[in-house]
């Protein structure tokens, strides 16, 4: 998938686990592991999806294929502390809905960055656009702002020259009313050129659970389209669209609305389909994407991969699109496309210099604090522990696969109860769970292996996002018998559980300490939210003190399907 092409300079092997007979059959998701609210753009015969990272850093993963199949990540839009600065930004705030266009040699991403975004305090942010004029140099500029207060900002270029923002926002003061919101802008310096106008209040009742997102506006056939998102982040989440003779309206209802739901029916396999954007491909045939999640077991509380990307055609009737024959969208569409993916494994012995732009920090390290050397990521820790919402000295990389082991081998010698260093099944701040190596409380040379794991009690509930009533920290500890070894640690996931496991040595069995339920990384922290999805971490840390002990992780290994057979359409 994403990664099986990528360039020669980075240092890992794909390994083909599986092969899936040649069907005529599209498989989803495209871009599996967390990518909620992908924009799709094509540029001749290149196509390109960009996606949300919230406190992640880099931030808007921007992918490439040539044919709608097979993705690649080729870089990030906001990649340098100048156009995002996530310091003390909260979990699941930060890079929210992209919009990314082309328009007469430049790539345009219009983004949002929320900084104050709690349960107790929201803020309207003002979105804002970077540009490049080739978007493989990873080079994009420096972020321009906009005027108005709001998300999910879009960029439509009429054929006079103007150019229109619209938002998702409200206004304020006056009646609280949630709408799509529209301003002519000047493109060079982001200014208002008018007065920003509520141009669509949705389909649904007006309430703030319901509320109008993810505008796009399309001129096609020299029709304008208003495609939006509505009806929340959960299982009611919805595309509809409405069309009109400007970019701003009237707008007239289309009939068959919503376009796309899946929530008709809880238990299709895949959920909350929404947040979508839609192209014509080269050959003339149309293509959408939207975000989806897909509950294990048929269980709202098992989606810790969080929103991904799928994709699925478009056809025309009566001048307006049908989403995916006005079925819902489904893991395995039949009878178009050609999937060719296997199932991969990534494999990064760390022989090379640079680290792949898979990998992500939580928010931006203060400065650089891992070294690729020789065979091993050295981290060097930093007083910062991973619940802290802070820059903590961790290094993450998405879980792809429902079904996927992660593995490392880490060199640590621990000089205290305080330094610790060791691997995370990891969502944010609030909910992370760790197997790692710490020390003795005398000083002395025993090791210990630590683990912690929070778990939530939860309030079940299918209709909307869930949220945990409780939460339970756990601390254990295992004496280890050799003062220095490398230990491998492991943390193997399927669709209801993670279990963590390290050996001392690089030839023993596994142990596993502690397994716990995957809900604990799929409904929202007390006081938080869930948009994002798991990522395995490897971390060095010294607990509100400043560490000298590196940690030297000999290899990152992913592995998926592991512990399951594997069906047709069932690759990952
Ligand atoms: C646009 O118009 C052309 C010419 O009438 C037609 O062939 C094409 O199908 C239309 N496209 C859409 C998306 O309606
Ligand atoms: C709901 O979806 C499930 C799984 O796709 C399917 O088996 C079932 O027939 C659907 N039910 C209805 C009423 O359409
Ligand atoms: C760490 O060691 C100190 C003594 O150096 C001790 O007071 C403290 O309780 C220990 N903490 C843990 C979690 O073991
Ligand atoms: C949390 O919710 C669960 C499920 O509704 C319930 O059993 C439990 O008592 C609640 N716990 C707290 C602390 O409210
Ligand atoms: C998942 O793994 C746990 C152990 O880690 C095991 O108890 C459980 O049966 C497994 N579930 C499935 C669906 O494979």
């Amino acid at each position: 998938m994403a990664y099986r092409s990528i360039s020669w300079s980075f240092s890992f092997v794909v390994v083909l686990v599986f092969c899936i007979g040649p069907a005529v059959a599209l498989l989803n998701p495209i871009i599996p592991g967390w990518n909620p609210d992908p924009s799709i753009v094509r540029v001749g015969a290149d196509y390109f999806i960009a996606t949300s990272t919230f406190e992640y850093f880099p931030g808007h993963p921007i992918y490439h294929s040539k044919n709608l199949v097979d993705w690649k990540l080729i870089g990030h839009g906001l990649n340098r502390p100048s156009q995002l600065s996530l310091l003390g930004t909260p979990s699941d705030a930060g890079v929210w809905a992209p919009t990314l266009r082309y328009h007469k040699g430049t790539f345009y991403l219009a983004s949002t960055t929320r900084y104050v975004y709690t349960s107790e305090l929201r803020l309207f942010p003002r979105s804002f656009y970077v540009t490049t004029n080739d978007i493989f140099s990873n080079k994009w500029s420096d972020p321009i702002y906009l005027d108005s207060l709001g998300y999910d900002a879009d960029l439509f270029w009429d054929t006079n020259g103007d150019v229109y923002s619209t938002w998702s926002g409200n206004n304020n003061a006056i009646e609280k009313i949630y709408g799509i919101w529209q301003s002519k802008i000047d493109i060079i310096t982001g200014n208002s050129l008018t007065p920003a106008v509520n141009i669509f209040h949705g389909t649904l009742p007006n309430t703030a659970a319901a509320r109008p997102e993810g505008p796009h506006v399309y001129l096609i056939n020299s029709t304008y389209y208003l495609l939006i998102a509505e009806g929340g982040t959960g299982a009611d989440h919805r595309a509809t669209i409405q069309r009109g003779p400007s970019p701003s309206g009237p707008w007239e209802n289309n009939p068959k609305n919503p376009i796309l739901f899946n929530g008709a029916n809880l238990t299709n396999p895949v959920q909350d389909t929404g947040h979508a954007d839609f192209v014509q491909g080269v050959d003339g045939r149309w293509w959408g994407v939207a975000l989806g999640v897909r509950p294990q077991n048929g269980d709202f509380n098992h989606i810790q991969l969080g929103r991904e990307t799928f994709l699925f055609p478009v056809t025309w009737e009566s001048g307006w699109p049908v989403f995916n024959a006005g079925k819902p969208i489904s893991e395995h569409i039949e009878g178009v496309l050609q999937d060719k993916s296997p199932l991969e494994s990534y494999l990064n012995d760390f022989t090379s210099r640079t680290l792949d732009p898979s990998f992500y920090f939580i928010r931006n390290p203060y400065k650089p604090f891992h070294t690729l050397r020789a065979g091993a990521l050295q981290l060097n820790a930093n007083s910062y522990a991973l619940g802290d919402r802070d820059s903590a000295a961790l290094i993450v990389r998405k879980q792809m696969s429902y079904q996927e082991t992660f593995e490392t081998s880490l060199s640590f010698v621990p000089t205290n109860n305080l330094t610790e260093a060791g691997i995370s099944i990891y969502y944010g701040d609030m909910l992370h769970n760790e197997i790692g190596i710490t020390g003795d409380s005398n000083g002395g040379s025993n090791r210990f292996i630590v683990v912690r794991t929070i778990v939530q009690a939860k309030q079940v509930g299918p209709w909307a996002l869930t949220t945990a009533n409780a939460t339970v920290i756990t601390t254990r500890y295992v004496s280890l018998s050799s003062p220095d070894t490398p230990v491998r640690l492991t943390i193997v996931g399927n669709s209801t559980s993670y279990a963590l496991g390290y050996a001392e040595g690089a030839d023993k069995e596994f142990t596993f300490p502690a397994t716990i339920d995957s809900s604990a990384l799929s409904i929202a922290p007390t006081g938080g939210f869930f948009f994002k999805g798991a990522a395995f971490g490897a971390y060095n840390t010294g607990n509100g003190k400043p560490s000298l002990v590196p940690a030297d992780f000999g290899y990152w290994k992913q592995v998926p399907g592991v512990g399951k057979k594997l069906g047709a359409g069932d690759r990952r």
